[in-house]
């Protein structure tokens, strides 16, 4: 039996705000074809959603990184796992990340495929962390902004559970 997570945003905002990004994506794009590259694994789910609601042509790519381990606080090690097998010349991609906290890991991926002379590189981010943005690094398209709390839910995890929550919420003392 599962215990009961606190909810902080429902299902339904989430599926709402999530079309909404697609439209601004395609918005941005104007028909081009887009190379949305899916940070595994917590972008799995959101990822998921968002290429159904990009009205453009998709081409879906996955890397893994990942700087956190089994912890509730950032290693500040960025780790890639696994790397793209298709080269990025002349592309326009939007990397798809789950959660912007210190923005270690989105510094790193922009910086590793900048070189790779993609036409345009964007980030597409369902949940920010203002607070904790400890570097300066750009996030085109934003879901939700939210406070320094540790959630979980729509493809996030802790220590790997959670992930298949329909919604985002926050973990109680005596669930960690
Ligand atoms: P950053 O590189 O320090 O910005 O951390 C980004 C990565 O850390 C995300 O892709 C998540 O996998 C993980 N992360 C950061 N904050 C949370 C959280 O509140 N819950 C679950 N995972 C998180
Ligand atoms: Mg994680």
């Amino acid at each position: 039996m599962k215990s009961k997570i606190k909810e902080l945003i429902s299902a339904e905002k989430i599926q709402q705000r999530v079309a909404e990004l697609g439209r601004e994506i395609g918005a941005a794009y104007q028909g081009r074809e887009i190379t949305v590259i899916c940070v595994l694994k917590g972008s799995f789910i959101f990822c998921a959603d968002l290429v159904r609601h990009i009205p453009n042509p998709v081409k879906c790519e996955f890397i893994s990184c990942s700087s956190y381990g089994n912890a509730k606080t950032s290693s500040g090690e960025v780790k890639l796992a696994l790397d793209l097998s298709t080269p990025l010349d002349g592309k326009d991609i939007v990397i798809v990340e789950d959660i912007v906290d210190p923005g270690l890991t989105l510094k790193y991926i922009r910086e590793l495929f900048a070189v790779r002379h993609p036409k345009s590189i964007a980030c597409c981010a369902l949940l920010q962390k203002p607070e904790a943005l400890k570097v300066d690094v750009k996030v085109e398209f934003t879901g939700f902004k939210i406070g320094n709390e540790f959630v979980v839910g729509y493809g996030l995890d802790y220590a790997q559970n959670y992930r298949e929550l329909p919604y985002i919420g926050v973990l109680g003392a005596d669930q960690v």
